[in-house]
């Protein structure tokens, strides 16, 4: 075989075969493929797109380029659920131990946040003790002992998304999505559980800016997971403001501890709701949604989840009583409220501007060496569709640095639109995706 050859064959509209992407992929990580002839190729998929095959053969070639993590010494159904990302998305930790509390396992791993949105590792590092780095016997037997543990990446799980993912950044190919669907579900599928639910994220916040390319790589991601015989569903959702009042990681576990509190903001708990029914449907928890939906309100309700969120930080050596208290959690040193300039309806908070203020305030990663600040970050007050009076506080800004406090509240304004008349509410969720849709 001759990598020009198969760069030639996609170029001009065909689909590779299985042995031709093992032959790409593999070559490409063994080092005798060179950067130019993967970036050829990677233009050439671009704009010619892959059949569905042709991704799922991609995905799972990936998938399996490195170590893979195997989950069957867990009982029962293992279901991940997975963002492609937006801000003030905390659903993770409201999840895993909200799913968990019905009886659901929950084993996961999870990523560190660069750019604008964050990653649920660095929210749990907030806690204090919180033990991120596991060894795969320490996870399964925590999630046979307790029903749930996430941990920070063990090992090298898809080595060849990595080097691909680093070389679409810097060939403008990252926008493709074959190549996307492929990047996430390779890790995913890697990480060794049965489904997935997917919540993937439209709206000026997310990758996907419109809702048909995001139905669009919902679809391939759905029919990958399909495909590699594993249930998969994805509900589209929307990130034209950011989910939750949280921006910034100890700021975000503390409104997780709300939302298991019951007292979380309503899309958030919305979200998780609708989420956790999914989770609880793959893993054959429930007969319908209406049964795995109430199952996941008695948990907050009752109390449940709490409980499981404090004996899953436990488990992973955190504080339990962060859950009782959330003052054990990094606070900032200075907090300042942004005001309204002038009263009328929020037409528009930017989720992009708040994650880039909260990742100048230090709670982010500008590239994937800088060192964070767990304490600091943003806390909106309002959501889209209030009406605000002139001087009501739109946000509070956490900030350990009055030089970054002053940079920050003036980045923020930028975000809110105010303006005359309520503005028309949006959906939460857009669609939901399943095996039959793609
Ligand atoms: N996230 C990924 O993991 N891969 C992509 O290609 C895009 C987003």
């Amino acid at each position: 075989m001759r990598t020009v050859e198969l760069i030639q064959k996609k170029r001009d509209g065909g689909r590779l075969s299985r042995e031709e992407l093992e032959f790409l992929i593999l070559g490409y990580v063994q080092g005798e493929i060179p950067d130019y002839q993967m970036a050829a190729w990677a233009m050439a998929v671009f704009f010619q797109g892959m059949e569905p095959e042709e991704i799922t053969d991609l995905t799972l070639i990936m998938a399996n380029s490195g170590d893979t993590l195997d989950l069957s010494a867990i009982r029962g159904v293992k279901v991940d659920k997975h963002s492609t990302g937006g801000v003030a998305d905390t659903t993770t930790l409201v999840l895993a131990p909200l799913v968990a509390s019905t009886g659901v396992p929950v084993a996961k791993m999870s990523g560190r946040g660069l750019g604008h949105t964050g990653g649920t590792i660095d929210k749990l590092e907030s806690i204090p003790g919180f033990r991120t780095a596991l060894t795969p016997e320490e996870f399964i037997n925590q999630v046979n002992s307790i029903g749930v543990s996430v941990v920070g990446q063990t090992g090298e799980l898809a080595p060849a998304d990595k080097l691909l993912y680093a070389l679409r950044d810097v060939t403008a190919t990252v926008e493709s999505i074959p190549l996307i669907a492929s990047s996430i579900m390779s890790k995913k599928i890697a990480a060794g559980a049965d489904g997935f639910v997917l919540d993937v994220k439209v709206g000026s916040g997310a990758f996907m800016k419109c809702e048909e390319d995001a139905v669009e790589l919902a679809k391939a991601m759905v029919q990958i997971g399909t495909l590699a015989g594993k249930a998969t569903v994805a509900l589209v959702t929307d990130m034209n403001q950011p989910l939750g009042r949280g921006i910034g990681n100890a700021l975000e576990v503390k409104e997780a501890i709300l939302t298991l509190q019951g007292q979380g903001p309503e899309n958030l708990t919305e979200l998780c709701l609708q989420l956790g029914t999914e989770m609880l449907l793959l893993a054959k928890a429930a007969g319908d949604a209406r049964e795995a939906r109430s199952k996941l309100e008695r948990s907050l309700k009752n109390g449940l989840a709490l409980a499981k969120f404090k004996e899953w930080v436990a488990a992973q050596g955190g504080d339990p009583r962060v859950a009782e208290d959330v003052n054990l959690l990094p606070q900032a040193r200075f907090q300042e409220n942004l005001l309204a300039p002038r009263s009328g309806y929020i037409h528009a908070i930017d989720p992009l501007i708040l994650g880039a203020a909260a990742m100048h305030l230090g709670a982010g990663r500008e590239t994937k060496d800088s060192s964070i600040d767990l304490a600091v970050g943003v806390e909106l007050q309002v959501s889209e569709g209030d009406f605000v009076q002139e001087g009501q506080i739109l946000a509070r800004i956490h900030a350990n640095d009055p030089k970054h406090m002053e940079a920050a509240l003036g980045e923020a304004r930028e975000a809110f639109r105010l303006d005359q008349g309520k503005p028309p509410a949006r959906p939460l969720v857009y669609r939901k995706i399943t095996a039959e849709d793609v």
